[in-house]
């Protein structure tokens, strides 16, 4: 199946010059959620994935689903101030301004085999501050995985370091 059709490409959305790449057209439709989440499966099913980390919130959509496939926890990287117990908390920057993602800090074991999803890499701040959080914890990164892959921002030049899949990409 070709996911690209199923995603909607949103001109000059949230500003001028910008096309928003919207995957709600994707997730109504049954075959395509089906397809995107086996895709995400195939890529990870010999990684002995422990668990699934995924940032809030579009990283809960495709992250619960592909543990519930591998058979792995599921971890959420929250929004600040969301967590109720003991976290972690990683800034990083953004286009204007400074955002933060937390982790719970028992929420992964030293040496546990971790893997990261998301819908978009565009910068890949979001990725590399959740990969972060899971080093400082002591698990092992064990891949990358996104939708969408915004190749002309080079996200994947910050993610040098690790395994990065994604599905389909667009220049930006
Ligand atoms: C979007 C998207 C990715 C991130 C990618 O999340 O869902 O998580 O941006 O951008 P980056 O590679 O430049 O970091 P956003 O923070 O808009 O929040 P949401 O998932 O809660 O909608
Ligand atoms: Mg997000």
């Amino acid at each position: 199946m070709d996911l690209k059709e199923k995603i909607r490409a949103i001109p000059d959305f949230p500003e001028k010059g910008i096309s928003y790449k919207d995957i709600t057209t994707l997730l109504k439709d049954k075959e395509a959620l089906k397809a995107t989440i086996d895709m995400f499966t195939d890529l990870s099913k010999d990684l002995k994935v422990d668990l699934v980390v995924g940032p809030e919130a579009r990283g809960f959509i495709f992250g619960t689903a592909l543990a519930y496939n591998l058979h792995a926890g599921f971890i959420p990287i929250r929004k600040p101030g969301k967590l109720p117990h003991a976290k972690l908390t990683q800034d990083y920057e953004l286009e204007y301004g400074k955002d933060s993602l937390e982790i719970h800090e028992d929420s992964i074991q030293p040496g546990q085999r971790v893997l990261i999803i998301d819908d978009l890499l565009a910068t890949g701040g979001t990725l590399l501050s959740t990969a972060n959080l899971i080093e400082q914890l002591e698990g092992e990164v064990v891949g990358i995985m996104t939708l969408i892959e915004l190749t002309e921002l080079k996200g994947r030049d910050k993610l040098d370091k690790y395994k990065v899949e994604s599905l389909v990409s667009y220049p930006y």
